[in-house]
């Protein structure tokens, strides 16, 4: 017992790597080139159509910031937002994405990619819009995506095949999160309480998925829903009352639970 090292040496030891960690993946030691190597990587674990346009049009002669889809900034020449929504693609979703530090906002909703989705896109801290809705992505939802940018807008991965549980922690870290679309996938568990820290929530979407257990009374803390469907899920218990005390609501889908209604249904909701 006396010669085990103190846990304040291993704190220590964590304190150092993340450091080292942090400060390898920040913006000074990032330049254009970097994004250069982030696309073309990602360009590798995309595949093209034989007769997509996109295979002359995404020549690694021509700079990146002249491919369809690609967005920079005039001043830096850095990628700012990627926009492939409906190129008929398929592949992965290349973890090097992770390293375009200035990217705003990534659509890459309605083509058929695959595999899971790399917990790398945490790293992308001015991330606002996340797109990647109608895909068949699988595995699990990456957490850091969920608890570590802070600029986060709008998260859409609706229509996949993800499975595991919400985050616990999530919204702990997302305080101007408006819309998050999480229905269509095989999410289980429980719609964690933590889900009412995201104060500028105005749409959220978590029908046909697997949700198990209550809905959490601090739902009704967020006072400016005004879309809420959880249909088609395994929800069980009372609706909570503080549902009906968001004067913001317009749209309620509660339908296809094993919900109980213990409060009197309001004209303005009528979709439950
Ligand atoms: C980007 O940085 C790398 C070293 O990290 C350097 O080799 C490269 O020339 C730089 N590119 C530009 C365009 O500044
Ligand atoms: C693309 O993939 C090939 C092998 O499939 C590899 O040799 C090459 O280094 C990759 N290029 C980039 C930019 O990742
Ligand atoms: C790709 O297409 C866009 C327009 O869709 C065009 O402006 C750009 O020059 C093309 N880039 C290359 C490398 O052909
Ligand atoms: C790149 O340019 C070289 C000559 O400048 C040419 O031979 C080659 O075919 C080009 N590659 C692509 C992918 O356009
Ligand atoms: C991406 O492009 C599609 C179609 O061009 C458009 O509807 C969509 O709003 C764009 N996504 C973003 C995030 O701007
Ligand atoms: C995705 O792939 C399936 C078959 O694998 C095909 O039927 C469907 O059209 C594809 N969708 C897109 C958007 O490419
Ligand atoms: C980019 O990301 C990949 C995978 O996350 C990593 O292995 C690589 O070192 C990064 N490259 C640069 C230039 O930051
Ligand atoms: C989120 O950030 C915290 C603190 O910066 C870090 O300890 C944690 O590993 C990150 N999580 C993910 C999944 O990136
Ligand atoms: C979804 O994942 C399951 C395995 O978890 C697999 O059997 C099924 O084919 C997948 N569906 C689609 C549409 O990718
Ligand atoms: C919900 O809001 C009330 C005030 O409106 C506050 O007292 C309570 O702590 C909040 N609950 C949570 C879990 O944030
Ligand atoms: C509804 O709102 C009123 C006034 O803000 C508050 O007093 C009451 O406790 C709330 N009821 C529920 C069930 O949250």
């Amino acid at each position: 017992m006396e010669t085990s090292t103190p846990p304040f040496f291993f704190a220590l030891v964590l304190l150092t790597l993340t450091s080292v960690t942090l400060i390898a993946s920040s913006s000074p030691f990032s330049n254009s080139t970097t994004d250069q190597d982030a696309l073309l990587a990602f360009k590798n674990t995309t595949k093209l159509d034989p007769d997509s346009i996109l295979i002359s049009n995404w020549s690694t002669n021509a700079s990146i910031c002249s491919w369809t889809g690609v967005s920079c900034s005039l001043a830096y020449q850095r990628v700012t937002a990627l926009n492939f929504s409906g190129f008929l693609l398929h592949g992965t979703i290349s973890a090097h994405l992770g390293n375009l530090t200035f990217l705003q906002s990534l659509d890459k909703s309605s083509n058929n990619f695959t595999g899971s989705i790399p917990s790398e896109l945490s790293n992308i801290q001015m991330l606002q819009t996340l797109n990647l809705a109608s895909n068949q992505l699988e595995g699990g939802l990456p957490s850091g995506v969920f608890t570590n940018i802070s600029a986060l807008v709008e998260i859409n991965l609706r229509s996949n095949n993800l499975s595991g549980e919400l985050p616990s922690d999530i919204c702990s870290n997302t305080p101007k999160l408006k819309r998050l679309h999480l229905s269509g996938n095989k999410i289980v568990g429980k719609i964690p309480k933590s889900i009412c820290k995201c104060r500028e929530m105005e749409d959220l979407r978590i029908s046909s998925n697997k949700l198990t257990g209550n809905i959490p009374t601090e739902i009704g803390n967020l006072t400016k829903l005004t879309y809420l469907s959880m249909f088609s899920n395994h929800l069980e218990g009372e609706i909570p009352s503080s549902v009906f005390n968001i004067s913001s609501l317009e749209f309620v889908y509660l339908g296809d639970n094993i919900l109980t209604r213990s409060v009197p249904i309001f004209n303005s909701l009528t979709r439950l």
